[in-house]
């Protein structure tokens, strides 16, 4: 399966964009604040919280990264005059992370305290492992100023991961997409798995607000013994899902009484935001090759069958 992966992924540049477009489309909200905005509608009448996500690529100059910054502003007003619930994830390259730390830090704060100014929040997603220890410096200097409306993403499949955690108190737990060498991340599936357990029962022990983001069924059964176990009541943590992936799953996790917040990209650079993802962990393009030629099987059937 890895190769056939691997063999999606060179062939994806070939593809027609507007292939990449359909095949994006359940994925990405759209190129407008006002594509999102709707998905956000829509996901909040069906009881799921959202998290905003401008999709950016490399920004090369300190102006790009401020305008970015900007951006983030313009969704958490549009956001607060339409009291809709959702906040907003940001990138910390596309506040200027890789042109200079203090640029970043200034445009991180800025969205940070606008964010406050609305009653909203800001997750710092978190990128390759280049940039780990710079994310949380720059999360621990905002908690430490006194910003309690930030959190970090940890990753579990870094090895370094579960001593990150002691002083993290408001943490998204993800698997981790991008692909590390195997002197500092987990390579195996189950270890992966493992220690995504053992990260979420000790923040789940030292108090952490914790926003749980898998798909993974076993993780997913796993996570929901931890909580009850530890009769934590359902504002102390969420489930997070990406747009467009299980949400069958994630009206179930409603239904059962937990909180669900969904990832919703947007943004004008989609089409290279696409590819790059999908380039850099191929078994991601794996699941999105698969689910398209299921959602293809099955129109197939259906217009065969009517
Ligand atoms: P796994 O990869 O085993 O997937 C379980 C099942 O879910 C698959 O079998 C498949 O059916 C389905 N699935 C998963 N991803 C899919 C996709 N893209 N398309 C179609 N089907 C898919 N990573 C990171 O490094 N930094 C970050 O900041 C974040 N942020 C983040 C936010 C949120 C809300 C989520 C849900 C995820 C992230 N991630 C992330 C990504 C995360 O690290 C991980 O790569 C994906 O969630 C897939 O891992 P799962 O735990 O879902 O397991």
């Amino acid at each position: 399966m890895a190769l056939l992966d691997r063999t999606i992924v060179q062939v994806l540049p070939a593809v027609p964009k507007p292939v990449v477009q359909r095949l994006s489309s359940r994925y990405i909200a759209g190129a407008k604040l006002e594509d999102a905005l709707r998905v956000v509608r829509e996901l909040n009448a069906a009881g799921k919280m959202a998290t905003i996500d401008v999709l950016g690529e490399e920004v090369t100059s300190a102006d790009e990264a401020r305008a970015i910054a900007g951006q983030y502003e313009d969704v958490l007003a549009r956001v607060d005059a339409a009291g809709l619930d959702a906040n907003v994830s940001v990138k910390l390259t596309g506040l200027g992370l890789e042109l200079d730390y203090d640029l970043c830090r200034d445009n991180l704060e800025a969205v940070v305290r606008d964010a406050a100014a609305r009653g909203s929040f800001v997750r710092i997603d978190m990128e390759d492992a280049t940039t780990t220890e710079r994310t949380l410096q720059l999360y621990r200097a905002l908690r430490a100023d006194g910003h309690e409306n930030v959190g970090a993403v940890v990753q579990a499949c870094l090895r370094r991961t579960f001593d990150d955690l002691e002083d993290l108190d408001n943490v998204r737990l993800c698997k981790g997409i991008y692909v590390e060498p195997v002197s500092i991340a987990y390579r195996g599936f189950h270890e992966v798995r493992r220690n995504f357990v053992r990260c979420l029962e000790r923040l789940v022990g030292q108090g952490s607000y914790v926003a749980i983001a898998t798909h993974d069924e076993y993780l997913i059964d796993e996570a929901q013994r931890i909580v009850r176990g530890a009769r934590l009541a359902t504002d102390r943590y969420e489930f997070q899902m990406l747009l467009g992936v299980r949400p069958e799953r994630g009206d179930e996790l409603v239904t059962a009484g937990h909180r669900l917040r969904i990832y919703v990209p947007y943004g004008e650079r989609w089409y290279e935001y696409s590819l790059r993802r999908l380039q850099e962990n191929p078994r991601i393009a794996g699941y999105v090759a698969r689910d398209t030629l299921r959602g293809l099987t099955s129109l197939g059937r259906r217009s065969a069958t009517s």
